[in-house]
């Protein structure tokens, strides 16, 4: 073995015995006679010494060696001299006095720092050496990170009696909202396998093959465009549960979450245990967003009833029609503000509330002074009982600012989540803050207006509320799915559901998201007919793990928490992937290739 330690390891009990150890070079520092290697392994860095009359040949090397050179040490630990321990590392106690060093492999000049924060590298350099880029501590410990994660969940799940079953990638369609990734088959001239978006079909094959308990690390693909969350393929915990109503579900489901934050990163805390239940409805009206954050409180509060009766032309008609008025308190923002101030912040806001679709966005500003008058363009249209009336319902207090939307319901609630984020950002959240929350009782289906059919608000094996099936014959807009969502600071972090289990359901679905029989029955028939031989009831859900390490290790980049990801591009620009392919493999494939114009390759991440 080339090290009989780490470099993490050694403290000042260790001195006086003789070690090896091997790692890269993380910064070298010359005093003439003595020079000074700080060298680095996965566990830490130790500083060794290189004393030029003890050990002249040691020193020869020590002085050849640049930052990333990968070395061997042999040497004796020392306690250091007086005065020069490093309390800021965990070995600063000792350095090795080097009998003899090794070069194990030379390294060019890394394009970037390696030993000190990323800070503004730009991303792609970090990506197209991502190599180098791992070596730094804060990826060491995002990999780490992950792996304890993934870790925590199997042994949870293994000691629920959960089975762990690998299921194929080269399958067929299993929709999830996106495209699929296509890969042609050679042995089947012309026909195509579909990666999977989720393994949910087979998932539920697996309850109807009586396992009644599964879970899989599972490799999801999905063609859409990309996000900061996004990734084209990631990594979901994917389970399945024979003989469950959605409770017994989210129950394990949220202790798995409490356990695991507690022992993976316990420096987080989490409000609201048990995690707060939010119904979807509530959810878009309070929030405008059916993944809130509930780490702060800005609501988007119903105040129709009082604008109806203010002398505002276009709250009065809004309200007349049945679109509603709502208003956000922003606690102190205009506290500071003078009036010329306010005004640009308002008109900020207004730009802002109009690109989410909206025709305006009024405000008003409650003054510090209680003697003092509410400002904004849309004061004057109340009167005073009216503006008593609306300072009480919305609890507002001297330096509130109070912001109007009056739209159609899905205008105010895209602003009402712009306007959530905007705040946000001023916010100094706690990073180790996690508010997770569920929620629930979404509708079974959204109207698509362009294709005029309903899409599935989850997909189309999801059971609707026990007390909703007959809807689906009646009004399947009215409809509510038994889907159930973890949100985590504003993250979809998983989603899951009670699942149709039976055959006539089933069937009711297709026609209604605008799927013949015959194309149902081509791309699903075999979950039709399984679901004939005895299909137990089953519900269960899928977390994104990448979205899930991504919270734990607080950084708002999915990419942070993945070894080689993609970029927005869909690109991996180290290997360039993907790539062209040859003729050959071409004509093996039956491919014939009808290309658009050349377009420039892009490289933004
Ligand atoms: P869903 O589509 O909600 O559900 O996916 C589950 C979770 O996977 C994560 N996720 C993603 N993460 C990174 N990049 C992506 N492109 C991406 N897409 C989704 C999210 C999401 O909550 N079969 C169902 C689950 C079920 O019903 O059991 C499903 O896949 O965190
Ligand atoms: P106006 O009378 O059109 O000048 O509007 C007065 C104020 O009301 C401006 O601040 C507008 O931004 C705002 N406003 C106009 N229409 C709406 C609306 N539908 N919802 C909220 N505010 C609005």
């Amino acid at each position: 073995m080339m090290k009989t330690h780490t470099c993490g390891e050694l403290r000042e009990q260790d001195a006086g015995i003789t070690v090896s150890l091997a790692g890269w070079v993380n910064r070298r520092r010359d005093q003439g006679g003595l020079i000074f290697i700080d060298l680095r392994d996965r566990w830490g860095i130790t500083q060794i010494v290189a004393d030029l009359e003890g050990t002249p040949e040691a020193h020869a090397v020590a002085d050849s060696v640049r930052n990333e050179y990968v070395i061997k040490v042999t040497g004796k630990v020392r306690i250091r001299p007086e005065g020069t321990a490093n309390p800021d590392l965990p070995t600063g106690e000792i350095d090795i006095v080097a009998d003899s060093i090794e070069i194990l492999n030379e390294a060019k000049t890394p394009p970037f720092y390696i030993n000190k924060d990323e800070g503004t590298v730009d991303e792609a350099i970090r990506m197209r050496h991502r190599y180098l880029d791992l070596r730094r501590e804060q990826m060491q410990y995002n990999m780490i990170l992950r792996h304890k994660t993934v870790k925590f969940i199997r042994d949870f799940l293994d000691k629920e009696s959960f089975v762990e079953i690998e299921t194929p990638i080269l399958f067929k369609t299993t929709p999830e909202g996106a495209r699929d990734f296509l890969v042609p088959s050679r042995l089947q001239p012309g026909k195509f396998y579909a990666l999977p978006q989720s393994p949910q079909q087979l998932k539920q094959l697996l309850m109807v093959g009586g396992f009644e308990r599964y879970f899989q690390i599972a490799r999801c693909f999905r063609d859409e465009d990309l996000r900061g969350d996004r990734q084209p393929e990631f990594t979901q915990l994917d389970l399945e549960m024979s003989f469950v109503e959605r409770e017994d579900v989210m129950q394990l489901m949220e202790n798995l979450a409490t356990e695991l934050v507690k022992t993976i990163t316990p420096e987080k805390r989490m409000i609201s245990e048990p995690f707060q239940h939010i119904l979807y409805k509530d959810a878009m009206e309070l929030y405008g967003t059916d993944r809130p954050d509930i780490r702060f409180d800005l609501r988007a509060i119903d105040i129709s009833e009082i604008a109806g009766r203010s002398a505002f032309p276009v709250f009065v008609d809004n309200v007349k029609v049945g679109r509603p008025v709502k208003c956000m308190r922003v606690p102190g923002v205009a506290g500071e503000l003078s009036g010329t101030q306010m005004r640009k912040v308002g008109k900020e806001l207004e730009s802002m509330a109009r690109k989410a679709g909206a025709k305006g966005l009024a405000y008003i500003t409650i003054p510090t002074d209680p003697e003092g008058e509410l400002k904004g363009p849309i004061g004057k249209f109340f009167n005073v009982d009216l503006k008593i009336e609306l300072l009480e319902k919305m609890g507002a207090e001297g330096g509130d600012l109070l912001l109007f939307m009056s739209d159609e319901p899905e205008v105010v609630y895209a602003v009402t989540d712009g306007l959530r984020n905007h705040f946000k950002k001023d916010m100094d959240l706690d990073p180790n803050l996690l508010a997770f929350c569920w929620v629930i009782d979404f509708p079974e289906f959204i109207w698509d207006e362009e294709n005029q059919r309903w899409d599935p608000s989850q997909h189309m094996f999801t059971m609707p509320l026990p007390e909703d099936v007959e809807l689906l014959d009646t009004d399947p807009g009215k409809a509510r799915g038994s889907q159930y969502d973890l949100v985590c600071n504003g993250y979809e972090v998983g989603g899951g559901s009670i699942r149709i289990h039976d055959r006539a359901i089933q069937e009711k679905i297709f026609p209604l998201i605008g799927q013949t029989m015959e194309h149902a029955m081509e791309e699903f028939g075999h979950m039709l007919e399984a679901f004939e031989y005895g299909a137990p009831p089953h519900g269960g859900m899928a977390w994104g793990i990448d979205r899930l390490c991504m919270l734990l290790a607080s950084t708002p980049n999915i990419r942070e928490v993945i070894a080689f990801p993609k970029t927005q591009g869909g690109m991996d620009i180290m290997a360039h992937a993907p790539s062209t392919a040859e003729d050959e493999q071409l004509s093996e494939l039956y491919i014939q290739l009808d290309l658009p114009e050349e377009e420039e390759e892009q490289t933004e991440i």
